[in-house]
């Protein structure tokens, strides 16, 4: 049996970059195989890390778990809970803090992208971020981590964390495989499609948000940056708008790039977006009413119980051996 982990952030509604570089490959993978211990976990303690205004970020922790079951995770296949409500994460990311160096953290590309947009308020805990992010791993002895393209440097340093403590205190930790799905591992912003498709984009319109209504989808998909040759080609260099736009539909329809080139030759840019749209539109009409059929029933809050023992079980297993290792407590 092989272990996964992966968590999301609960700022803000997911993306259609979250749903697609993530969220989707989550569930191909609890779909393909009966042999996973698979958990998933709202990572609240990580959101913290830049202040959040507390009302809002519980609503955004229960949006996050009614939106992941809505995309398709299956509560009798995986096992989803609130990172914080599972104290060991926040136990471990000490303790791995105390293993790593600060010159290791700050040349996490993350770390600096922050870094840069606030200069005078960086705190203690985004220069930790990913010590966290690798106790959330190491805690479960993942074998596998999915994650998106933007994360592998994390995982990197994971894995070098782990490695450095077994060195240090014997074999503790299991080293963790990265898993990046092939296509889709990087979905671009709408206005600008140099840069990655972010929820805490400034301007609503470089996103699509999984609560998008139908109006705005296709207004936003209208108006996507592309460029003017009008030619359906797969070309991230001299087209990144188009291609952008090619992988979203190639994600959804299973399409190769071949194909959508051949279907839309001759056919100019109007057709195919709205073609993009009414996928997308068609993708996310179905997870839109589960998710508000979930959020108004208590079934949520049951899930998130169960996910939370079984973790908590796990959690408490690891953390003793852990703390046996280091010599701490009496
Ligand atoms: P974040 O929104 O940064 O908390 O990311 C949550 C998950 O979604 C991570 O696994 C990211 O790698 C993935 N992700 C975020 N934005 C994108 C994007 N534009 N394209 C693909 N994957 C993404
Ligand atoms: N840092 C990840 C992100 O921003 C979220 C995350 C936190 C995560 N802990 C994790 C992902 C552990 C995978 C495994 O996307």
């Amino acid at each position: 049996m092989k272990t996964l982990i992966s968590g999301i952030q609960p700022t803000r509604i997911l993306t259609l970059g979250n749903y697609l570089g993530a969220v989707k490959n989550f569930v191909q993978l609890q779909n393909e195989s009966t042999d996973l211990d698979f958990l998933i976990f709202i990572a609240d303690l990580h959101a913290i890390t830049i202040p959040q205004n507390p009302q809002e970020l519980k609503q955004h922790i229960r949006q996050l778990g009614a939106l992941y079951i809505a995309c398709g995770l299956d509560p009798k296949k995986i096992h989803l809970f609130v990172q914080s409500e599972v104290k060991e994460h926040a136990q471990l990311g000490w303790i791995l803090d105390c293993c790593s160096y600060i010159g290791e953290l700050e040349r996490m590309t993350q770390f600096k992208d922050k870094k840069s947009k606030n200069e005078t308020a960086v705190s203690g805990g985004l220069l930790a971020y990913p010590t966290l992010m690798a106790a959330d791993i190491l805690l479960y002895d993942t074998d596998i981590v999915p994650i998106g393209l933007d994360q592998k440097q994390h995982l990197e340093l994971t894995r070098n964390l782990a490695e450095r403590f077994n060195h240090r205190y014997g074999p503790i930790f299991k080293i963790p495989q990265i898993y990046i799905a092939p296509v889709g591992a990087k979905i671009a912003s709408l206005v600008d499609p140099t840069k990655k498709m972010s929820k805490s984009d400034p301007n609503p319109k470089a996103y699509i948000s999984l609560l998008d209504s139908k109006e705005e989808i296709i207004k936003k998909i209208k108006s996507a940056k592309t460029d003017l040759d009008g030619i359906v080609r797969y070309d991230e260099t001299e087209k990144p708008g188009v291609s952008n736009l090619m992988t979203i539909l190639s994600c959804i329809t299973h399409q190769s790039f071949a194909q959508i080139e051949q279907y839309y030759e001759g056919k100019g840019y109007a057709v195919f977006k709205q073609d993009v749209a009414d996928a997308i539109i068609r993708e996310l009409q179905p997870i839109q009413q589960k998710y508000y059929e979930l959020l108004a029933s208590d079934e949520l809050d049951r899930i998130l119980d169960e996910g939370r023992d079984y973790a908590q079980n796990k959690a408490s297993q690891k953390i003793r051996q852990i703390e046996n290792a280091l010599g701490l407590g009496r």
